[in-house]
């Protein structure tokens, strides 16, 4: 998967700061025969499609320091977590420009600081908060920001309901999860495949209102889709804007990131930034790791990857210094407003 892949490369000079490095410790484990059960269900039954949710679950678990998830370790599963710890204990020891999980750990808190932007932004009123593709998003209960906001997790019925079972099973059991509620005015779980022409309908179903100011959080999903069903998510979501102030954040891959990674990968976009535009989005911003507002403190090395990459034009497939492939991951932020659609 890019989100580990990209982060493997290794280098011998640089010494690691320790401010930039997640420790190396195995989180706690906090599992329950019955919630061990749970996961070794998810082991057993689920494609890598859904298990992509506990993996990027793990990455928070182990980035701990900076992203304050309560409930990733819990709904991460050990086997995810071992493989990222394992990944991150080798890096330290190869002194890695780029350590694992890094790339997560930039979105996940881009992701968090964008979120809590697009909600002050608006003038006061209702807030939605859509994260499609959910997964085991935790948001819900750790942001304070959303806690006028009505949250809808929109995944697969089985990976929504294995995440209700996994945090019942934790409530009922551990002292640690006993007071578990939300954080967000209300949690909504929107079982749906967002490639059938009905997922919206069932997000209204659900207590969603196309007429309230929305955040759309499209975190890690556009790229597991094929070009016509992530175009046609974006156009269902841009035939919102003509009802209420919309924010869109998404991350894209680009085409050398979807050729080189695992053949999960299709859907990606070179120019987020005019796409968007096309469908009526304004004021689109266009962020790559290392950028001011998507670093947090955590590229440790300066001669990391990223930085290279953000040196060249976007336009080069290929870096003219050691010829390989430039995978880029961006992230982007887009608006909508009654007033501002494009006819
Ligand atoms: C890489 S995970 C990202 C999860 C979460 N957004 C995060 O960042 O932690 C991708 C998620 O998208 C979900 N997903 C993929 N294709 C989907 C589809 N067609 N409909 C609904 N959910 C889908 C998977 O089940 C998985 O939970």
């Amino acid at each position: 998967m890019l989100l580990h892949n990209l982060s493997m490369s290794v280098h011998e000079n640089s010494q690691p700061e320790d401010q930039t490095w997640p420790e190396l410790e195995l989180p706690g484990l906090p599992y329950t025969d019955t919630v061990g059960k749970l996961h070794a269900a998810i082991e057993t039954d689920w494609d890598s499609l859904r298990r992509s949710a506990c993996q990027t679950a793990a990455g928070r678990a182990l980035w701990k320091h900076v992203i304050h998830d309560p409930l990733a370790e819990l709904l991460a599963g050990e086997t995810y977590l071992r493989s990222i710890y394992e990944k991150i204990k080798k890096d330290r020891l190869n002194n890695a420009r780029e350590i694992s999980g890094v790339i997560l750990a930039v979105r996940t808190l881009w992701f968090d600081s964008k979120i809590e932007d697009a909600i002050n932004s608006f003038d006061g009123g209702a807030t939605q908060v859509v994260l499609l593709g959910a997964g085991m998003d935790g948001r819900a209960y750790r942001l304070s920001c959303l806690k006028e906001s009505n949250v809808f997790e929109v995944d697969f019925l089985e990976v929504l309901q294995m995440k209700s079972n996994i945090l019942q099973a934790a409530t009922d059991s551990t002292n640690e999860f006993q007071n578990l509620k939300t954080i967000a005015k209300s949690l909504s779980r929107v079982a749906a495949d967002i490639r059938d022409n009905d997922w919206f309908e069932k997000l209204q179903t659900s207590g969603f209102v196309p007429e309230k100011n929305t955040v759309w959080v499209l975190e890690g999903i556009l790229y597991y889709l094929s070009h016509s069903n992530a175009m046609e998510v974006l156009h269902v979501i841009a035939a919102n804007i003509t009802h209420t102030s919309t924010v869109l954040l998404a991350d894209f891959m680009n085409k050398q990131s979807i050729t080189l990674s695992s053949s999960m990968f299709d859907f990606y976009s070179d120019w987020p930034d005019h796409l968007l535009p096309s469908l009526g989005f304004s004021d689109v911003k266009l962020s790559q790791i290392g950028d001011p507002d998507a670093h947090f403190g955590l590229l440790h090395d300066p001669q990391n990857l990223f930085n290279k990459l953000r040196s060249l034009p976007r336009s080069l497939q290929i870096h003219p210094d050691d010829g390989t492939p430039c995978c880029r991951l961006y992230f982007v932020k887009a608006c909508g407003s009654p007033n501002h659609t494009i006819a």
